[in-house]
């Protein structure tokens, strides 16, 4: 069970507005009496901060605005002394412009790190058109050019963040370095940044057309383009199985990975085990996010998880993260059904990711595109507001980076500044310290479901079938079966009270201790252990 945490929005104990590692350290027995496992912490690493971090100028220092290296190794031994483990973010794709390498790449045609990065000439008259059609994963060309040094550089995200050349094999060593620095600095992992658009293809050939307008869960291809030679690149699959035998050579304790990467399963996979090696752990289904909340199509998804990613393989249970939408908001802000989610990702097989405040419910303010903070929204801020309401979607990212709610002081105790992003309007009734004192609150749940799953060996370890005979229009059930433990799980997805028959269980877990009835209450979810 991993804990994510955006440190910017977590806690600030500075008064500068934005969150910091102490305040990470000062909220770690949250997450541990929560029950989480494991950290993962999105990057707190030197960076012009355009991209909130996601554009690191040097791997190896801390911004001044998060702490500094003293207090990271202190978070990782603090989360260690807690019997947790933390996962670093590392965005191996890209670096920001202001890295003194992409300085120095940029400097010169001939310079040591002339081919760092990808370079091309332009084409046309003038050498001024793009090198090929390559879009970027977000859309528009991802060529910039760059009047220094007379050429375009290759960008898979945003302008800011150009792409390392993963061809050359000095660029690879360093980056297997930085990986290699925090492993011997005790951290346990990594989440890996974008991983698809590690390589490109060196013939840069044009992309074929597609009728695909935006990308998906499945499909990279869109904005009219498939994207053949610039993601998921076999290279790139091979370069997962040597990070991951860096990984494994710090074997004491044992360290994980797991990509974010986009495709369909047969190539993703590919990011997991490739020409008979072990690449990443595990990779994000983000289909989760897409998928609506009713019986029969989480019983799809699940199936389809189970189907693509049998044990060994373990498939990844995401709802939200600091790029997509709060969780409670496609369920209407309901807390039935939020913790009916819930008590489906700690009980399902596979591994689970909470966004903060996801155990409080934390509701996705509309922040409009024009004002956004995220770099994103001003990319795209001439699109009509209504039409973003419309998708309920986050395409200002700041919607989902708001900060922790803490109390309900100023500021919902995140800081004693102004905060970089509006505290949500409810804060006084959802927050921490309220949820609490309140023995029936979304937070409280999960720490009991959570608690459930930590005692419950079946639910970490065993394997997953789904009960045919009682998954329908309304319920969706599923066995955890360990040796001869064998636990029923179901889940009511309608708004009404509904009734079922289980044959010789007894009743251990519910998301309504209170009823004692047999008949399942609306939005209800139960596990029972089977004789
Ligand atoms: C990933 C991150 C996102 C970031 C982008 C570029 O998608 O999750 O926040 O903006 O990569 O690094």
């Amino acid at each position: 069970t991993v804990y994510q945490i955006y440190p910017r929005s977590f806690c600030d104990t500075d008064g500068d507005g934005t969150g910091d590692l102490n305040g990470i350290i000062q909220n770690l027995d949250h997450i541990k009496g929560l029950g989480f496992e494991t950290i993962w912490i999105s990057p707190f690493f030197e960076s012009p901060q355009r991209d909130f971090g996601y554009d690191i100028s040097d791997y190896q220092s801390i911004a001044a605005e998060y702490g500094d290296m003293e207090t990271c190794l202190k978070l990782i031994e603090e989360i260690h002394n807690r019997d947790m483990k933390v996962v670093f973010d590392l965005v191996m794709n890209h670096t920001s412009d202001q890295h003194r390498w992409f300085k120095e790449s940029a400097s010169s045609s001939n310079n040591p790190k002339a081919d760092w990065y990808v370079w091309k000439d332009g084409k046309g008259k003038n050498s001024s058109k793009p090198p090929n059609n390559w879009n970027a994963t977000i859309g528009g060309s991802g060529w910039h050019y760059h009047e220094g040094r007379g050429q375009f550089y290759w960008a898979s995200f945003l302008d800011f963040q150009p792409d390392l050349n993963y061809s050359n094999p000095d660029v690879k060593n360093a980056m297997l370095g930085v990986a290699r620095f925090w492993l011997k600095h005790g951290v346990d992992g990594f989440r890996l940044d974008i991983f698809n658009s590690i390589y490109e293809d060196t013939a840069f050939v044009n992309n074929p057309a597609s009728l695909k307008i935006v990308p998906s869960e499945e499909s990279p291809d869109g904005f009219f383009q498939k994207m053949k030679y610039n993601v998921n690149q076999n290279e790139s699959f091979e370069f997962a199985t040597e990070l991951r035998a860096v990984v494994d050579s710090f074997s004491n304790p044992p360290r994980f990975m797991v990509g974010e990467v986009f495709g369909d399963v047969e190539t993703t996979k590919k990011f997991c085990s490739y020409n008979n090696k072990p690449g990443l752990h595990t990779i994000f289904l983000f289909q989760t996010l897409s998928t609506p909340f009713k019986a029969k199509k989480w019983r799809k998804m699940v199936q389809e998880f189970e189907h693509n990613f049998p044990s060994p393989y373990v498939p990844t249970y995401v709802f939200s993260n600091h790029d997509r939408r709060r969780s409670i908001t496609p369920l209407g802000n309901d807390v039935r059904k939020a913790k009916l989610l819930a008590l489906f990702q700690f009980t399902v097989r596979g591994i689970s990711f909470t966004y903060y405040g996801e155990e409080l419910g934390i509701e996705k303010p509309i922040l409009p595109l024009k004002t956004g903070k995220d770099p994103l929204a001003q990319r795209y801020k001439s699109i009509p507001q209504f039409m973003v309401n419309w998708t309920g979607q986050s395409l200002n990212r700041d919607e989902c980076r708001t900060p922790m709610l803490w109390d309900s002081t100023e500021n919902s105790g995140f800081t004693s500044g102004e905060p970089w992003l509006p505290v949500t309007h409810n804060y006084k009734t959802i927050n921490v310290q309220s949820q609490s004192v309140n023995s029936n609150s979304l937070m409280n749940f999960y720490q009991q479901i959570l608690e459930f799953r930590n005692t419950t060996n079946a639910l970490q370890n065993g394997t997953l079938e789904v009960a045919e005979d009682l998954s329908n229009r309304k319920f969706f059930a599923y066995y955890r079966i360990l040796g001869n433990d064998r636990f029923l799980v179901i889940m009511n997805f309608t708004p009404r009270v509904q009734s079922f028959k289980v044959n010789k269980g007894e009743k251990v877990f519910s998301t309504h201790p209170s009823n004692e009835l047999l008949d399942l209450q609306p939005y209800e979810g139960r596990v029972y252990k089977l004789n």
